[in-house]
């Protein structure tokens, strides 16, 4: 029986939990969202405060009306919310990015000369490849298969280079392909005794956890807006404002410069703010920065512990299901029963990933996600090593259905999941496990589709 059935508080309304999708026989099913860690559906919440600030909207940091300071102070307060929502230090600065990719290109480009990268092999692309920047070093961190081993990892890497200059850790908090959280306050403290700073990519963790950046004593920190409930195009930097205000900014323009003039010899001088603005040029996205802002309040006052305490047992009764399906192989990197965000990969024995996806879209309504997840040589890793698989982000191996997988099947949800989703999902695997698939597919363009009007004999 379901651990979840006591006591669970209800999960926040979000847009789109009454969607109905039609299934390939035509009839429709209430669609159950369960790519969350792609792009989390947005609050209500965040929602309603959008639209009630819509007619409001003007330009920020422009403007001489009366819509203008609005929307000015707006997106001020909004950088306050989101600095109070992260536990920010006294120093530190908020910078409104597009998103966790945008935010740590924005870092690997302010990192003083010579910096010196560590980052584990295992990250999400978007940590891993800013740092092929000119200027840089990077040093790939091979995968750990536990929390003990991940830190002295970092403490070998870190003690073998022992030559002066600035030096810099960039590590997940929750794993987009596993869900598996990482050690974040040791590995800080670690980087923190051998004079090395960190930045933390909270991307999948600041949906799932309170975060407190003075607690965990990283560095800098940055999360996508449209994986936090508040898809409207931003993102955020946070944290230590001494590289920032000494680098080249990151966007140069209007709003990044606080004084332009023209020499006599025809050049053009610049003088360029420091703090936020100086990494802010062009007009910023207010309704973005506004929306992040919405969510950070609603999360917050929802509560971390009673997210936290309904995404456990989600968790829990997800992983109890998928492991009485003897087919089914959940992906861990530092082994069973280690502590997850709602995020979690796997694959089914005798099934392409691609295919299996497709099935439980086409034949249940559900939506997940196949491939290598932006993470491709952490999914090698956990699949056994396969180099040859050749894939974009996201796309499937070009296997046809039924044969054998070189990709996995990722489920991922957060505050605005129903139990009855994860029900759903759990007795689709079983059934597609067992019965296998009702329908038929092909592949087009890399892809799985259910063939239309075709039941499989
Ligand atoms: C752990 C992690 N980091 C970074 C990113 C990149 O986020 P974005 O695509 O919003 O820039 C993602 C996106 O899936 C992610 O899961």
């Amino acid at each position: 029986m379901s651990t979840t059935a006591t006591a669970l508080c209800a999960p926040l309304a979000v847009l789109g939990h009454d969607v109905r999708v039609p299934l390939a026989t035509g009839e429709k099913v209430g669609y159950a969202a369960l790519d969350y860690a792609a792009s989390a559906p947005a609050l209500q919440r965040v929602w309603d405060d959008v639209a009630a600030y819509a007619p409001y909207y003007g330009s920020v940091h422009r403007g001489a009306g009366y819509l203008s300071q609005l929307s000015t102070d707006l997106f001020e307060q909004s950088r306050r919310t989101v600095a109070d929502f992260l536990d920010l230090r006294e120093g530190d600065q908020v910078v409104f990015t597009r998103a966790t990719t945008d935010s740590l290109n924005l870092l690997a480009g302010a990192l003083p000369v010579g910096t010196r990268v560590y980052a584990f092999e295992t990250e999400h692309h978007a940590s891993l490849l800013p740092w092929r920047h000119a200027g840089l070093t990077v040093e790939y961190l091979r995968a750990p298969r536990s929390h003990a081993e991940a830190v002295a990892a970092l403490d070998a890497a870190l003690a073998a280079d022992s030559a002066p200059g600035p030096r810099l850790l960039c590590v997940t908090g929750a794993s987009n392909v596993t869900g598996e959280l990482w050690p974040i306050a040791e590995l800080t403290a670690t980087a923190h005794r051998h004079g090395a700073r960190v930045v933390l990519d909270a991307a999948q963790l600041a949906p799932h956890h309170r975060l407190s950046v003075r607690e965990l004593d990283v560095d800098w920190v940055a999360f996508s807006g449209h994986k936090l409930y508040a898809p409207f195009g931003a993102g955020v930097l946070a944290g230590r404002s001494d590289w920032l205000d000494a680098a080249e900014p990151y966007l140069a323009g209007g709003g990044a410069s606080r004084t332009v003039a023209r020499e006599a010899d025809g050049s053009v001088a610049v003088e360029w703010h420091t703090g936020p603005a100086r990494h802010e040029a062009g007009s910023p996205n207010v309704i973005g920065a506004y929306a992040i802002a919405s969510a950070c309040r609603a999360l917050t006052e929802a509560g971390f512990d009673v997210l936290e305490a309904r995404e456990r047992a989600l968790v829990e009764r997800l992983t109890a299901g998928l492991a009485a399906i003897p087919e089914v192989k959940v992906l861990n990197l530092f082994g069973e029963g280690s502590a997850r965000v709602g995020v979690l990969s796997f694959v089914v024995r005798g099934w392409n990933s691609s295919h299996f996806s497709a099935a439980l879209s086409a034949e249940y309504g559900i939506g997940v996600r196949d491939g290598l997840f932006c993470a491709h040589p952490l999914v090698r890793t956990l699949l056994g090593g396969e180099e040859a698989a050749p894939s974009e982000c996201g796309a499937p191996e070009p296997s046809l259905p039924g044969e054998r997988s070189l990709n996995a099947i990722r489920v991922s949800f957060g505050a605005g999941t129903p139990e009855e989703h994860v029900e759903r999902f759990l007795a689709a695997v079983r059934t597609l496990v067992t019965d296998g698939a009702r329908w038929t597919y092909r592949s087009e363009g890399g892809r799985c589709v259910a063939d239309t009007g075709e039941r499989a004999a």
